[in-house]
């Protein structure tokens, strides 16, 4: 799935939900949050963020791999 990371924090553009054609796009607190469960990977908002906040998590570099269960536990999904 696709994930949200760090640079999202007090940004929360919001230009992703409505890329996203399944609305899997959640905002909660400080950032915005992708559900793992939702997400068909059609990479649509991957480069629609300005911030650069949103990676596919089978290719995401380590910094990034620290929000994998971040977005998931966000859903409380296991
Ligand atoms: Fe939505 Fe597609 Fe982004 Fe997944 S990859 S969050 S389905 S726009
Ligand atoms: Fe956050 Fe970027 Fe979406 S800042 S809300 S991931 S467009």
């Amino acid at each position: 799935a696709y994930i949200i990371t760090e640079p999202c924090i007090d940004v929360k553009d919001g230009a992703c939900t409505a890329a996203c054609p399944v609305d899997c796009i959640y905002e909660g607190g400080r950032m915005f949050y992708i559900h793992p469960d939702e997400c068909i990977n059609c990479g649509l908002c991957l480069s629609i963020c300005p911030v650069d906040a949103i990676a596919y998590d089978e290719e995401a570099n380590e910094a990034q791999m620290a929000f994998i269960p971040v977005n998931r536990d966000y859903f409380g999904a296991d």
